[in-house]
Parts: structure tokens; C-alpha cells; sequence
């Protein structure tokens, strides 16, 4: 006897547009888009009903997921090209390679610590920063990459704004906001109270991982010569951190120094 219930099963349909279309309807693209194919494995491997199902989702998960990491990282405004694989840790030995593995668990983003990438140019200090973003992004932690200069930039254009519409800015609510390049100039005293605000707003709500050539004596230089804002900046940042210190050559100079050996091999 029909209840009237629209969901009532009838004699089951064997189309496969139909069932097409259901798919489309729950957003299944891949899924539905690929049925056909992967009906047609499952009659000729004799597969049970259980695997034809699981291997249909187990699809349209893995599509999903490559074009969730496409977008974060289109989003993130991460570099491409550097990443942990490709990173050499023969030619830099003061960086640990456990270390490393241990911050690519992402801990210490999801307990909204800082890390902190000190070192001279080219040792690899923006490599590292960004191949732990990537590491975080592939952990579905959301990311934003920003150098120095171009973070003060918004911050001053933002200057002004609510405090309600500045918590909505990206680089306020991320999970991992990334500064490159600190230390490279001076801040005035209008960005330097400006980058206070931000520490000091992600300080218990947000990581953040900072790459600098400076030593944690030149930051007050760095900020305007203002101690006391430097200090509560450094507080901040410095409480629940990871420092990195890298020292060595740099890697933008190796092949110039294989180079000029081979000219002079004394
Ligand atoms: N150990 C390494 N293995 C592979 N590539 C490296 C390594 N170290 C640095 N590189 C590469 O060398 C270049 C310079 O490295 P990076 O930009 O990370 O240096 P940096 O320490 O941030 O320098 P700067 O202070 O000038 O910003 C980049 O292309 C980076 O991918
Ligand atoms: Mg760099």
C-alpha cells in the first residue's frame, strides 16, 4: 500500500541517467560524471555492491580534496616551487631535519604558537616558512602569506577601520598567518603600532611564523627605536614559540661559490 510519502520506494529504477541525475542533485560531479566508468570496472572485476559504492565516494573524496588544496593555496598567496621535499637539508646543517618533521605536524598551529625563522640571506629561512604553510594547508588549517612590506601596507590602509570589520580581515582571523621578510627596513611608529595591534590581536587566537635577518636585540631598532613597544611586541610573539636559528651559506650563492672553485682551486 502507497503511504503517499514522495520518498516511498517504487519498483527500482535500473537507469543510469537517472541515477546521474540523484547524484548531481546530492553535488556528487565527480561521482556522477564518472558512474558510467566506474560501474562498468566493478562488472568486469565482479566486484561486491560494497566496493562499487566505496570506490565511487573514495573519488569524489580525493577530487574534492585536491581542489580544496588547489584553492587554499591560490588563496593563501603562497609562493610555489618551495616545499619540505625539495628542501636540502644536507647543504644546511643547522637546521634539524626532526625538528622540522615535529613543526610539519602542525602542533603547534593548532595550539596557536609562534615560529620564529632567524638567519642570514638566502639560508633557506622563506623555503622553510613556506613549505610549513603548504604542510598546514594539507593539514586544512587556512594560511596566509604576506612579505613584510605588503602587510603594513593593509594594515595602514585599514587603519581607521571598525574593529568588527578589521577581525573579518584575513590576515586577522587566519589560522597561520605568515610575515616574510622582517627586519629588511625599519618600521615608522605609525607601523609599528600597527603590526602591535595585529600581534597583539592573534596573541592565544592565531599562529604566526615570521622570517627575519634580525636578532631579537636589533628588534627595537627595528621598531621605531620604541622599546616599550618592541618589548610587548616581542612578549607576545616569544611566549609558546619555536625559534629557528639558521646559520650557513647561502643557497642563492652556492652554485657562484662551486663556481669560483672551480676557477681557483686553491
Ligand atoms: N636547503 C635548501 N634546499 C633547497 N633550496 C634551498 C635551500 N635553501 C634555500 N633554498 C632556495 O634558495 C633560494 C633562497 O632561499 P630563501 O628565499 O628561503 O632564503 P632566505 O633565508 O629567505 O633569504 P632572505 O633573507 O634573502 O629572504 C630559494 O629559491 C630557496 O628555495
Ligand atoms: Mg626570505
Amino acid at each position: 500500500m502507497s503511504t503517499g510519502n514522495p520518498v516511498s520506494r517504487k519498483q527500482p529504477k535500473v537507469d543510469l541517467d537517472a541515477t546521474r541525475e540523484r547524484l548531481t542533485k546530492l553535488g556528487l560531479l565527480h561521482a556522477s560524471d564518472h558512474v558510467n566508468q566506474v560501474l562498468a570496472e566493478a562488472v568486469k572485476e565482479s566486484w561486491p555492491p560494497h566496493r562499487f559504492l566505496d570506490r565511487l565516494l573514495e573519488d569524489e573524496l580525493t577530487v574534492r580534496e585536491e581542489r580544496r588544496l588547489k584553492t587554499s593555496l591560490r588563496l593563501s598567496g603562497l609562493p610555489t616551487g618551495q616545499t619540505l621535499g625539495n628542501f636540502d637539508f644536507g647543504f644546511q646543517p643547522s637546521v634539524e631535519r626532526s625538528r622540522i618533521e615535529t613543526l610539519g605536524t602542525c602542533a603547534w598551529i593548532r595550539e596557536k604558537e609562534n615560529l620564529l625563522i632567524q638567519g642570514p640571506p638566502g639560508v633557506g629561512k622563506t623555503h622553510l616558512a613556506v613549505g610549513l604553510a603548504i604542510r598546514a594547508i594539507e593539514n586544512a588549517f587556512s594560511v596566509a602569506f604576506h612579505r613584510l612590506e605588503d602587510l603594513l601596507a593593509a594594515l595602514k590602509r585599514d587603519a581607521e577601520i571598525s574593529p568588527q570589520r578589521l577581525r573579518r580581515r584575513k590576515h586577522m582571523n587566519v589560522a597561520l598567518l605568515v610575515i616574510d621578510e622582517v627586519g629588511f627596513e625599519s618600521m615608522t611608529r605609525q607601523e609599528a603600532s600597527l603590526f602591535f595591534r595585529l600581534v597583539s590581536y592573534r596573541y592565544g587566537r592565531g599562529a604566526i611564523a615570521i622570517t627575519t635577518n634580525k636578532g631579537i636585540a636589533e628588534w627595537p631598532e627595528m621598531l621605531a627605536g620604541d622599546e616599550v613597544l618592541a618589548t610587548a611586541i616581542l612578549d607576545r610573539l616569544l611566549h609558546r614559540s619555536h625559534v629557528l636559528n639558521i646559520s650557513g651559506r647561502s643557497y642563492r650563492l652556492r652554485e657562484l661559490e662551486a663556481a669560483a672553485k672551480s676557477t681557483n682551486p686553491s
